[in-house]
């Protein structure tokens, strides 16, 4: 496993392309779901300093807080509330550009101001949720939800 992460790229398309594999080495080989999370959302807040990086993992029919890089968060979602819930309901990626916008969105931070939400899915059921939020509107694009999609998507078996 890599010690530590090497980035160089400048724009967002760069550094996910050069996180990617990194990222794959860094889980590769380890078998436990919240390490391997830990260090993904460590990962994460390295290569792109979001607000807040994290996932929920689903546990009895609740999402409830796992390994997360930024402020204290909510600990218990249940499905359909708040842009998580929603997702995990959905088992699709939200993209939010204004929480403020968003009905039922949980307001963990007021900083908080957009956020996408990545559902990982194994075996055709959502089994956790990757939340990032930033302090900035309109953050995240089709390149974060691209790329967010294609590494849960890769190490899904292994969160
Ligand atoms: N904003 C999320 C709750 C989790 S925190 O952002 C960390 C939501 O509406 O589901």
């Amino acid at each position: 496993m890599a010690e530590q992460l090497k980035l160089v790229a400048q724009t967002k398309q760069e550094r996910y392309a050069e996180l990617f594999p990194q990222l794959k080495s860094v889980v590769e080989g380890e078998s436990d779901g919240v390490a391997n999370m830990a260090n993904l959302a460590a990962c994460l807040m390295e290569a792109f300093r979001f607000w807040w990086v994290g996932f929920y993992r689903v546990v009895d029919e609740e999402l409830v807080l796992g390994p997360f890089q930024g402020p204290l968060a909510c600990t218990r979602i249940r499905k359909g509330r708040g842009v998580c819930g929603k997702a995990w309901e959905v088992a699709r990626t939200i993209v939010v550009p204004d929480v403020d916008k968003f009905p039922g969105h949980i307001a963990c931070s007021s900083v908080s101001r957009s956020e996408i939400v990545v559902p990982v899915i194994v075996d055709d059921k959502v089994t956790a949720v990757l939340d990032i939020d930033s302090c900035e509107l309109d953050a995240f694009d089709e390149t974060d939800r691209e790329w967010l999609e294609r590494m849960v998507a890769e190490v899904a078996t292994l969160l």
